[in-house]
């Protein structure tokens, strides 16, 4: 893999704003409102859950932060900047170094060990997969895989599979946490850990983290929730939950 030559920018707490955000997709005649005009803020060091059900623009919602794709209309701003209208080039560093990606699905690579797989990202950034394992090999004992490094994909559980998914997304200490369903394969008790370490992280690390969810029992564990429903928030929680 080629190594991310673009300087790593300053890693400092940031805001995670959603501006006014639209998305409408044409599907010949009908018109979907995927993403319907949604603000919201989310301040650094504060984990923000938003329940929706399927099809309410959750996914889209979250491509659109991780600058995957553009909105129709709004922009979503991290430390102040934004980041719906950067080029390949930036964007591509933007998800390497201010962004952590987390799925519903762990997709690991097959046939590759959990410590290869949580190592891409800083393999990416720096070129040296020794480094890049050193880089991760402690954030994974961490999240209680000490015992697993060594362990090819296949044969991890899918509790355990997740972990990597999140030690993948926290490796080069992004600012800004995206995670789309994260506990969907989960049972109650891994889910729990997984809310659990998502809000340790995003409290240790000072992250601006959006979970978007089906499982309630996410609000337990978050600063703020929010529904959404056909691209809108249905509801306001309180402002001052969000303030970094
Ligand atoms: N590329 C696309 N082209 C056309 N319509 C799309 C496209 N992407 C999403 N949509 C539509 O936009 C709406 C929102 O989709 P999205 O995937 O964001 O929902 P979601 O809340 O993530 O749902 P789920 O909980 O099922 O994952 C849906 O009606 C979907 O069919
Ligand atoms: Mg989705």
């Amino acid at each position: 893999m080629r190594p991310c030559r673009a300087r790593r920018p300053e890693r400092r707490p940031a805001l995670l704003e959603f501006r006014d955000v639209r998305k409408h997709y044409r599907t010949g005649e009908e018109v979907v409102r995927a993403v319907d005009g949604l603000s919201l803020t989310i301040g650094a060091g504060k984990m923000v859950a938003l329940y929706g059900p399927s099809g309410s623009g959750k996914s889209t919602l979250l491509r659109i932060a991780a600058a995957i794709e553009p909105p129709d209309g709004g922009t979503v701003l991290v430390d102040g900047r934004d980041v719906t209208s950067l080029s390949e080039r930036d964007a591509a560093r933007y998800r390497l170094f201010v962004l952590g990606w987390i799925n519903q699905q762990a997709d690991l690579i097959g046939g590759v060990t959990a410590l290869d797989n949580a190592a891409i990202k800083p393999l990416a950034a720096f070129g040296s997969m020794r480094r890049a394992r050193r880089t991760v090999a402690p954030l994974l004992e961490r999240l209680g895989l000490g015992g697993r490094l060594d362990h090819r994909a296949e044969t991890l559980s899918t509790g355990e599979r997740q972990r990597v998914m999140i030690a993948r997304a926290l490796a080069l200490d992004p600012q800004v946490v995206l995670a789309d369903e994260p506990t969907g394969n989960l049972d109650s008790r891994r889910s729990r850990e997984v809310f659990e370490l998502l809000r340790e992280e995003t409290h240790t690390r000072g992250l601006a983290t959006l979970l978007v969810t089906h499982d309630e029992r996410a609000a337990s564990y978050a600063d703020a929730v929010h529904s959404l429903q056909d691209g809108l928030l249905t509801d306001s929680g309180p402002e001052a939950a969000l303030a970094p």
